[in-house]
């Protein structure tokens, strides 16, 4: 059986912590056998080594290995991927096409984001899991197909089950064995070792000399959430590998590049976009604030309403609009999960700012409220102006082309569009 020192080699594998190494030696343990497994730990902690060293050490290794994030493939089309389809089976279907499962028979199928796959593609799995067989969409006819299926997932999977996101026989015939990562806060002693890594890394990368921690850098490293893990860490050492003149980094200078350093909470606009960027970062800001305002000024609007309201037809018609604005989704526009996900991380983060508002206490008094109101509307003028020099700045920057500049500003293509024809840009 090959030495976890030699797997870790082998795979670039960096750390000696015993969770880790715990983790290896099982993965080296089950690698003859065909029994599933479900690897978990967070996101960014170094998931994907696992199913490649429980390949590379099987019989299958000759094998084809397929990785399919099944959180990155259409709902619409993820069957027909992972099962292939009948020529006919929907419109589009001009050819007949095998699946991943047929093509990766005698092979390995690691299932990235396994929690990800929509309720009748769990079923289908299950069956395959079970006897090995498929029918491909559009079908009626049994295949067979010898798969070894590697899973993994940073959700919480008994979550999941509880919500009947996913199915529990089919969690149980995936994870006969877990093998978990443990993420890098919980490895101090692994995280100077990481980084010096990457630092070394990096410099030939770049042809620059290596980049060093002061000791008390170092004591700051280790103290710090990792809410990416593994690979923020990475992406904190390129980062100043490439920015940094002075190559010896002080605890001062180290801090600039950790975000919500000293809070528990986890690292989230940090994780997705650039730490460095902190124009984009206070662009997003601007954004989250003119929402919440306006989200504000609406509420207010509809107290007032429902003070007032004699229950009139007209003003209950009004109430709904606004409950709409407020709740809803004011142009029918489809707010997609991701987005509403990130948005409200967003918003965790802008609460952690200290705000002095005192103007946007909810006045029940009528004249008061239509006084906070005035100057709630100047505000939100002067936001306005700011979010379209934003938008001017940022279209301008990217050559008017919409995607780049959305993504710059940390909203969506559609909102970038209705902004767009808001200000008559
Ligand atoms: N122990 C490790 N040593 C060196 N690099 C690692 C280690 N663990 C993870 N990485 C690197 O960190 C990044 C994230 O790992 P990945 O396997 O994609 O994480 P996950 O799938 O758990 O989100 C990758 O670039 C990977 O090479
Ligand atoms: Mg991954």
């Amino acid at each position: 059986m090959e030495s976890i020192q030699a797997v870790k080699q082998r795979f670039g594998i960096i750390g000696d912590d015993q969770h880790l190494n715990r983790a290896i030696e099982k993965a080296i343990q089950v690698a003859p056998t065909d029994i599933s497994v479900l690897v978990t730990g967070e996101s960014g902690v170094g998931k994907e080594s696992i199913p490649k060293i429980i390949h590379s050490l099987s019989h299958r290794k000759h094998g084809k290995y397929i990785a399919v994030n099944c959180g990155a493939i259409p709902e619409g089309t993820i069957d027909s991927e992972l099962f292939g389809h009948e020529k006919g089976a929907f419109t589009g279907a001009t050819q007949t096409r095998s699946g991943y499962f047929e093509v990766a028979d005698g092979g390995t199928i690691f299932l990235d984001e396994v929690g990800e796959l929509p309720l009748p593609t769990q079923v289908r799995l299950l069956r395959v899991l079970e006897n090995g067989e498929f029918i491909k969409v559009g079908s009626s006819k049994v295949q067979k197909s010898d798969v070894r299926i590697i899973a993994a997932t940073n959700i919480n999977m008994q979550e999941s089950i509880k919500k009947e996101r996913f199915r529990e026989d089919l969690y149980y015939r995936l994870s006969t064995v877990e093998i978990n990562l443990p993420p890098l806060r919980e490895r101090k002693d692994d995280i100077h070792l990481l980084f010096r890594k990457f630092a070394s890394d990096f410099a030939l990368k770049y042809k620059m000399p290596t980049i060093k921690l002061q000791d008390d850098a170092v004591g700051l490293l280790q103290k710090y959430r990792w809410g990416g893990n593994i690979r923020q860490l990475r992406n904190i050492a390129e980062q100043i590998s490439v920015l940094e003149q002075e190559r010896i980094i002080g605890p001062e200078r180290l801090k600039e590049y950790l975000p919500n350093i000293g809070s528990n909470l986890p690292a989230v606009i940090a994780d997705k976009k650039k730490e460095s960027d902190f124009s984009n970062e206070r662009e997003i800001l601007y954004k989250v604030l003119f929402d919440m305002k306006s989200d504000l000024t609406d509420l207010k609007k509809l107290t007032l309403k429902l003070m007032e309201s004699g229950n009139s037809k007209k003003v209950q018609d009004e109430n709904e609009s606004l409950i709409q604005k407020l709740y809803g989704d004011e142009e029918g526009e489809d707010v997609d999960a991701e987005e509403l996900e990130a948005l409200n991380d967003e918003r965790l983060e802008v609460l952690q700012i200290p705000q002095n508002s005192p103007k946007s206490e909810l006045n029940r008094d009528k004249d008061k409220y239509y006084f906070a109101e005035e100057i709630q509307e100047e505000e939100t003028l002067s936001l306005q102006d700011k979010e379209l020099e934003l938008i001017k700045k940022s279209l301008e920057r990217h050559s008017g082309k919409r995607k780049a500049a959305a993504e710059e500003l940390g909203i969506s293509e559609r909102t970038l569009y209705r902004k767009i024809k808001q200000y008559d840009l």
